[in-house]
């Protein structure tokens, strides 16, 4: 594995499918004391709830130790400068996951630190969630290659990673997006390149039902992300046919799951009700956040002796 993880397409098919068998035997194992003298720096500028919570227990049942840095806390780039504060920070601690309002951060902070620096969010890409959400898909489908993913609404971080991760692993990739608000063009190109190898779908439609015929996963996400509050209502008014509910995933294949990273605007991108509905998987992945970063951890940190089982 490369030092950092910014992007998903800093892993090959190879290097997820590890992680997702680390991740299945140390869900299996708990707690474990292997990395009981790394500190892991949590540096966030925007607020969250699962990628904070996760990355501290997911090291805290490893025996290491974290740091949380809030967005007040330090002002990157304005407080202090990110390459200074990446040699400062890297001099403390063993690994640091930021989330950023640019990825450019990211790469500045990658740049400069002599740790690792995991992406736990930023404008471009979500890649811990899109991992993670593999790891679920996996446990739920007990394959991957061949299955077929619809995602409806934003092309955002959520859905850049996730293209990039489904194509990477030979899945089928349908968004379903508005004109204007799909996902990164070169992600795209880049996503399209993966599903070559493989032979598998990627597609773009505005048309959420061409995308959710016969997927065997229904995903969307958020249609204003953190940053993108001034856009709420034009934002409201843009993707309004682009609600996940009980018409749209009726068109899915029978057994079908809906997936959803979290927090969910109830009533906005997804139904009342449908979080709660028998298709849902939403609280499977937040749990699932916490094994795959711990995987993510060990194979960055190294020291854990795992006998490799399951998934393959
Ligand atoms: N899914 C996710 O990253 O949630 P948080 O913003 O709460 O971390
Ligand atoms: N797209 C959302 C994801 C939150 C986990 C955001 O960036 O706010």
């Amino acid at each position: 594995m490369r030092k950092d993880l910014l992007s998903v397409s800093d892993l090959n098919s190879e290097e997820i499918r590890s992680l997702i068998a680390d991740a299945i035997d140390l869900k299996a194992q708990g707690w474990l004391s292997s990395l009981s003298q790394k500190v892991l720096a949590i540096m966030f500028e925007k607020p969250s709830l699962r990628t904070r919570v996760s990355f501290e227990v997911a090291m805290r049942q490893l025996g290491g130790q974290t740091v949380y840095l809030s967005p007040t806390e330090v002002g990157l780039g304005q407080r202090e400068s990110v390459p200074d504060v990446a040699r400062v920070l890297s001099r403390y601690v063993d690994v640091i996951a930021t989330r950023a309002f640019s990825h450019r951060t990211l790469e500045v902070l990658s740049a400069y630190s002599g740790v690792p620096v995991i992406n736990a969010l930023s404008d471009e890409e979500h890649p811990c969630q899109a991992l993670a959400d593999l790891l679920t898909i996996y446990e739920k489908k007990r394959e991957l290659r061949g299955l077929t993913l619809a995602y409806i609404g934003d092309g955002n971080n959520v859905a850049n990673s996730l293209m990039l991760a489904a194509s990477l692993v030979g899945m089928n990739f349908r968004i379903a997006s508005p004109a204007g608000y799909s996902v990164n063009e070169d992600l795209f190109n880049q996503s399209q390149d993966y599903a070559a190898i493989h032979g598998t779908e990627l597609v773009y439609t505005e048309d959420t039902g061409l995308a959710v015929s016969g997927a065997d996963i229904v995903y969307t996400d958020v249609w204003t992300s953190m940053g993108q509050e001034a856009e709420v209502e034009e934002r409201r008014r843009v993707f309004a046919g682009y609600q996940v509910n009980s018409r749209l995933l009726s068109l899915a294949r029978e057994g079908a799951i809906f997936m959803h990273p979290l927090p969910a605007h109830h009533g906005e991108e997804v139904a009342d009700g449908i979080l709660d509905s028998p298709a849902s998987v939403v609280f499977d992945q937040a749990e699932n956040r916490m094994h795959l970063q711990k995987a993510l951890l060990k194979q960055m940190l190294g020291g854990l002796e795992i006998p490799l089982a399951g998934y393959r």
